[in-house]
């Protein structure tokens, strides 16, 4: 069971000048948190209110249509190739580092029971992406094109590049090859799919990227890997049935999101670092950021007021940045909210021998490197308490399908929550169009020609 320990922010344990008065807060804001709960419930069946990925534990179709794919491609692949970006890709990162045996690529065959190896190109750097084609054989490898627009730049000019090849190495039947993950209605992928004759999955309606793990676009890769859909979907049922409860007391995700945001708009903790004390869950810090940042950075609130809203999300990982960010969180500007994630059962135990006696390091001898890291970060959150720092602590009990899932549904929750109380609209994000109009303008994309002189007389003076 996932559980949240938020009482290094309130003002008995941090004073009040960073803490929060918890009992008054929940007190203050129960009715208006049971009423966004409700309206998330009721508005997740409605069309375009973005809120359709609550539904992706019930979409037994899909998940039938997913693993009748995987296990009709057993053992044809040696790897798999995911070309997607952001909301295409990150989710699928974070999951497969979690869930897979560390260093899955480097296992053999037999070590990965004649499963798959992985790699996700979510970049556009020609050197890394030559540098992949150098390894890959692609007549062994299926190819998973992710994008639910059906046109961004970097995941279509990848697939440029690869169908490419493909063709030139494996004839007609590089088609074989590759599949499509994309709208089921829009796009230029969608078309492309349809004249190619791939493997189509689809993106569901009013499913934004970042909110999409749970949709084909992750489930596929993770089916074809091996992992266990079933425990993942009992995973999300579960935490989703807990997160309908509308009393804050008993509420996880409506704490931690109400505990955000009074953080940001009372006490100016506008930063919000993310810390998880596991390698395995490094890259949940990287879905959370965008999750967080894409979701919640908005210049204007649902009333066309100027909010220049959100905190800015920052990934670290424990024990490793205690030695690297722990020294600014301690003593910095005191502007930071700090989520760790903590594990209780890792997957192996490892001893530590007992083979010398110096004073500085034979007290490690004996004791198990799992005792060590959870040392370290009960250590670093009282430290960080005793200097007044605001800290909350998610516990799961291991690393399984179930306790991912739940993890990363509730971390959306959470955002949809801080969403409704920032009141602003967490579904869009226009900030990122202009940036990406200015891609189209300079590469020559039919209709952007107007601003393309506009913007090199910038580019030279910017
Ligand atoms: O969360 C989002 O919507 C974005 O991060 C998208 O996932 C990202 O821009 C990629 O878009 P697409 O899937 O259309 O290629």
């Amino acid at each position: 069971m996932l559980k949240l320990n938020f009482r290094n922010t309130d003002s008995t344990v941090i004073g009040e000048e960073n803490g929060l008065n918890l009992e008054e807060e929940f007190n203050y804001y129960s009715e208006k948190i049971s009423d966004i709960i409700k309206s998330i419930n009721i508005r997740r069946g409605q069309d375009g209110e973005g809120l359709k990925w609550m539904n992706l534990g019930y979409n037994e179709e899909t998940v039938w249509y997913v693993k009748e794919f995987a296990s009709l491609v057993e053992g044809r692949f040696d790897n798999i190739l995911v070309l997607g970006i952001g909301g295409s890709a990150l989710g699928g990162i974070a999951v497969t580092e979690a869930l897979l045996k560390p260093y899955w690529n480097f296992l053999t065959p037999e070590q990965r029971n004649g499963l798959p190896r992985i790699f996700f190109l979510d970049n556009i750097d020609p050197d890394s992406i030559n540098g992949l084609l150098d390894i890959l054989d692609l007549k062994k490898t299926l190819v998973n094109v992710i994008t639910k627009s059906g046109d961004t730049a970097e995941t279509m000019s990848q697939y440029m590049i690869i169908k490419n090849r493909m063709e030139k190495e494996l004839g007609d039947n590089y088609r074989r090859n590759i599949v499509a993950t994309t709208d089921k209605k829009m796009g230029i992928l969608r078309q492309l799919a349809d004249q190619e004759g791939y493997k189509i999955f689809y993106v569901p309606d009013d499913v934004g990227g970042r909110f999409s793990v749970f949709s084909s676009v992750g489930i596929v890769p993770f089916a074809l890997l091996g992992l266990n859909i079933d425990e993942i979907i009992n995973g999300i049922k579960d935490m989703d049935i807990e997160l309908r409860e509308t009393d804050i007391r008993q509420n996880i995700a409506a704490q931690s999101a109400l505990i955000n945001y009074l953080m940001d708009t009372k006490k100016g903790k506008c930063i919000s670092v993310m810390m998880p004390y596991s390698s395995r869950l490094k890259y949940i810090s990287d879905w959370y950021a965008q999750l967080w940042a894409e979701s919640l950075g908005k210049e204007f609130n649902r009333n066309g007021e100027r909010v220049n809203g959100g905190t800015t999300p920052i990934r670290a990982l424990g024990a490793t940045d205690q030695h690297s960010q722990l020294q600014l969180y301690n003593e910095g500007p005191n502007n930071k909210l700090i989520t760790f994630i903590r594990v209780c059962e890792f997957g192996t135990e490892l001893e530590i021998p007992n083979i010398f006696e110096y004073t500085g390091i034979g007290y490690l001898g004996g004791k198990t490197i799992n005792d060590l890291i959870n040392a370290e970060a009960d250590s670093t959150r009282v430290t960080l308490a005793d200097n007044k720092r605001p800290t909350m602590t998610f516990t799961i009990d291991k690393i399984d399908e179930y306790n991912i899932a739940q993890l990363l549904y509730m971390f959306e929750v959470q955002t949809a929550i801080a969403g409704e109380l920032y009141n602003i609209d967490a579904y869009n994000q226009p900030g990122v169009e202009q940036a990406r109009n200015y891609t189209y303008a300079l590469m020559g994309r039919a209709g952007f020609e107007g601003s393309a002189e506009s913007l090199k007389e910038k580019i030279v003076s910017v």
